[in-house]
């Protein structure tokens, strides 16, 4: 699969949501650093994480193996599966909330912003 990221840290500089429709191509066009914006290449049965530090990126993390949600990211394009989940709640999942340690990719295409850790509701459920 194909994931095209997005550091959250972009989003809060420049007063972006998540909502917006045009977040990827705004981001596209910004002239960002390979760290905040660009793409990786997920090979199967490889999580959303593993992936990333393939590619040389450093994401937030701490237990891989779902329990944390230190890795979470927000889904904004494309699916994963996880094959568990304990801690995001129902409405985090609907927002497209994912645990990217345990994600793997199930659409050709994503699209994935990371390090959300200051996105509303999640500080509360980091350990
Ligand atoms: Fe803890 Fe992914 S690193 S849930």
């Amino acid at each position: 699969a194909r994931v095209e990221f997005l550091d959250y840290d972009v989003l809060t500089d420049r007063g972006w949501s998540l909502a917006d429709d045009d977040l990827f191509e705004k981001a596209a066009e910004s002239g960002l650093d390979g760290d905040a914006y660009g793409e990786v290449v997920v090979e199967p049965r490889t999580n959303l994480l593993k992936a990333a530090e393939d590619a040389g990126h450093s994401w937030p993390f701490a237990c891989r193996g779902g329990a944390c949600a230190n890795c979470a990211v927000a889904v904004v394009e494309g699916d994963v599966k996880m094959p568990s989940n304990h801690i995001l709640s129902e409405e985090m999942l609907e927002q497209g909330v994912r645990l990217s340690c345990i994600s793997l990719p199930v659409t050709d295409d994503l699209q994935v912003v990371y390090n959300i850790e200051h996105l509303p509701g999640l500080d509360e459920l980091r350990l």
